[in-house]
């Protein structure tokens, strides 16, 4: 394990934005990840974990600038499964794991749980910090522990379900847990038979219908949120982006009503004593989608994605452009977008 001086992380975040971090170092075990923080040449100077920064496959992260500290990327990596009844299976993966890869690992086994969330980018590791969901699931569904490295003592810690107190694209990670915390590796809880099929989010059912499936698995399911996903979200691989960009508003139901009598046609969903309403909706209406400024754009098929159009978008561009959605949907709706992606 070395640390590198003035290492480029383009090829570290999946906006693909060209920026440079002072120090540089990939660890591939706890051991490495331990001496490394003791070494972190910033300590010197600062001994803040503001200058210390954990990477995991970089895909909701925006640089705007160069990071003036030491980028930990973490490349820790296994799998381990523990039968616990004749239905169900606990699975441990280290953090460096790629989220979608092990969302297959688990399908081919035959363990469900994990089929509506394939093809989101980013690693295992990352997934608490957000609560990762799409088409019906979030992971807090199947979630059972995690276990952490505590920066401040540098014992491993491990954080049930109830700890981690997940909400929607939240945990205490983004809360007062941010900075405090190394993801290490995650335990789930699966299924292995009598699977939970879920296809109540409606573009599900549509598209098993599309593939003549009448009683889908585990599989079938993966399959149609696969084909969903590249319909209509673009592949950072092929054009620089991370995913849904702003997170849906919730509105107070007086709120809501009050924008309804003018849009009558607004999606919206319950949320609790809140509404929810899509911000892709929202910004579609304002205009954005497919609109490009400079080397910027907001995705053609999905307003809620920032994509870096050319290649060579600066992150600063990208946020700026981020700004001006958030203001013309503000001004048209009385509404306030908040940006999902960690802004550094
Ligand atoms: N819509 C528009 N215009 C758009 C996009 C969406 O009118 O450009 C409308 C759709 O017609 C639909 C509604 O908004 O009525 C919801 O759209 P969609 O099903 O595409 O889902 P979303 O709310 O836009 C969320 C997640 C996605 C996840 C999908 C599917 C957030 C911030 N985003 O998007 O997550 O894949 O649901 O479950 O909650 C991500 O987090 O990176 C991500 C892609």
């Amino acid at each position: 394990m070395t640390i590198q001086e003035n290492f480029s992380l383009k090829n570290h975040n999946t906006f693909g934005v060209d920026v440079s971090a002072k120090y540089f170092a990939e660890v591939h075990s706890v051991g490495e990840l331990i001496e490394v923080l003791k070494q972190n040449p910033t300590h010197a100077l600062t001994n803040t974990p503001t200058q210390q920064l954990f990477l995991g496959g970089g895909s909701n992260i925006l640089f705007t600038k160069n990071f003036d500290g030491l980028v930990i990327q973490l490349d820790l990596k296994g799998v381990s499964e523990q039968i616990i009844n004749e239905n169900e299976v606990l699975v441990t993966a280290k953090s460096g794991e790629n989220w979608h890869e092990f969302v297959q690992f688990c399908l081919n086994k035959n363990y469900g749980g994990l089929e509506n969330l394939s093809l989101i980018p980013g690693n295992v590791g990352t997934s608490p910090m957000q609560n990762i969901g799409a088409y019906g699931t979030e992971i807090k569904d199947v979630f059972v522990s995690c276990k952490v490295l505590n920066l401040e003592t540098l014992e491993i810690e491990e954080f049930d379900n109830e700890k981690c107190r997940f909400g929607y694209r939240d945990s205490i990670f983004k809360q007062e847990g941010k900075g405090k915390y190394v993801i290490l590796e995650v335990t789930f809880k699966l299924t292995t038979k009598n699977h939970l099929i879920k296809t109540e989010y409606g573009a599900i059912k549509g598209e098993l219908e599309k593939m003549s499936v009448d009683n889908p698995t585990i599989q079938d399911v993966s399959k149609a949120v696969i084909h969903i996903r590249q319909s209509k979200l673009p592949d950072p691989k092929v054009i620089g982006n991370a995913g849904s960009f702003f997170k849906n508003p919730t509105i107070s139901k007086e709120r809501f009503q009050e924008v309804q009598i003018k849009y009558p046609e607004i999606p919206h969903y319950p949320s609790g004593d809140l509404v929810k309403v899509p911000a892709g909706w929202l910004i579609e209406q304002c205009g954005w989608k497919g609109k490009q400024i400079g080397n910027v754009a907001c995705h053609n098929l999905q307003a809620l994605v920032i994509v870096n159009a050319t290649g060579n978008a600066s992150g600063r561009e990208i946020f700026d452009f981020s700004s001006l959605i958030i203001d013309s949907v503000k001004e048209k709706f009385g509404i306030e977008l908040e940006r999902e992606v960690n802004i550094i």
